[in-house]
């Protein structure tokens, strides 16, 4: 029996790895993305979630979503995604290929389809979610779990706004109105996917080695992990797909923390923080199980299995 499971991202390079480990993987049903604008803007996001899926001769129906944040503009991420959000390869997609009907809507009729056994996977923004959630108050009772790519659980961000991780702080009013509104998230923040940074060069020897998705995998994050090399070092860090292991694998979680998070609307340098109350002090419930620590050797098998290859190979 495989598990429904329907992802809402922004392609991106590390999303498109995440998506890579959905679908290569056996025990899940990929049952539709719906897409947002993030990391850039949402025609270059639909089109390379399109592009994904036809890499993998699938055929998941990819629904376009919010084109920008709930209430002010936010800056995106192509410094890092490249200015098409798969490292300027520049790959054309035709985007009469999408499904029709807004995200948002789709996220509630999947819902609805699936009640009580859907497994949604947030890789980007909250926008799509945020606005489900109004079009349906009651969603976070007809699913079955919700899992986050987002925030900085301590306060170390990847954002100007030092302590702001990017999904959360794309569009912090909806990230609001999801963390408030869903009473039990499964969250895998900006500082754990810093803890479980892959060596780049065994990373690299993987996209070598693997078939043709690895090669394809390989061109789109080649300037991203230029940029890594450049601003961080020898680590290879890919926030959406730690994620999607947890998505994927949750038994292979060796540590976590139930803790409430808040999350910081004001203006200034807080906007977009996630606020954690580590010490119990507010009376705030419990909203998140947060991801500390994912068993390495599984990571490291999952994404492999995405590329291509064999647990065996080196
Ligand atoms: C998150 O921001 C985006 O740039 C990545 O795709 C990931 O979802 C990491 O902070
Ligand atoms: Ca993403």
């Amino acid at each position: 029996m495989t598990r429904p499971m329907l992802i809402d991202t922004d392609p991106g390079v590390d999303d498109a790895l995440a998506l890579l480990m959905a679908f290569a993987h056996p025990g899940v049903e990929l049952v539709a993305l719906t897409v947002a604008a993030g990391n850039v803007g949402l025609a270059h996001t639909t089109a390379n979630a399109l592009r994904l899926v036809e890499w993998v001769g699938r055929q998941t129906p990819v629904y376009a979503g919010s084109a920008m944040p709930l209430v002010r503009q936010a800056e995106d991420a192509a410094f890092v995604h490249g200015v098409d959000g798969f490292g300027d390869t520049l790959l054309s997609r035709d985007a009469s290929a999408l499904a029709s009907g807004h995200a948002a809507q789709a996220i509630c009729d999947f819902a609805g389809t699936h009640a009580g056994e859907l497994e949604l996977v947030m890789l980007g923004p909250l926008t799509n979610l945020a606005l489900a959630l109004h079009l349906d108050p009651a969603l976070p009772t007809r699913i079955h779990r919700l899992v986050i790519m987002g925030g900085a659980v301590t306060g170390h961000g990847n954002t100007s706004r030092i302590a702001t991780e990017f999904n959360i702080g794309f569009d912090p009013e909806a990230a609001h109105v999801v963390f408030s509104g869903f009473p039990r998230i499964e969250l895998v923040d900006w500082e754990a996917t810093l803890r479980h940074g892959l060596e780049m060069g065994e990373f690299e020897c993987w996209l070598q080695e693997g078939g043709p998705i690895a090669e394809i995998y390989g061109r789109i994050s080649a300037a991203t992990r230029r940029f890594m090399r450049e601003h961080r070092g020898t680590r290879w860090h890919a926030a959406d797909a730690l994620a999607m292991a947890v998505a994927l694998e949750p038994g292979h979680v060796l540590e976590c923390a139930e803790r409430a998070v808040r999350i910081c609307v004001d203006d200034g340098l807080a906007r977009g923080a996630t606020l954690v109350d580590w010490d119990r002090r507010s009376a705030d419930a419990v909203n998140c199980r947060i991801m500390m620590e994912y068993d390495r050797d599984r990571w490291r098998l999952l994404l492999r299995a995405a590329l291509g290859l064999a647990p065996g190979e080196r």
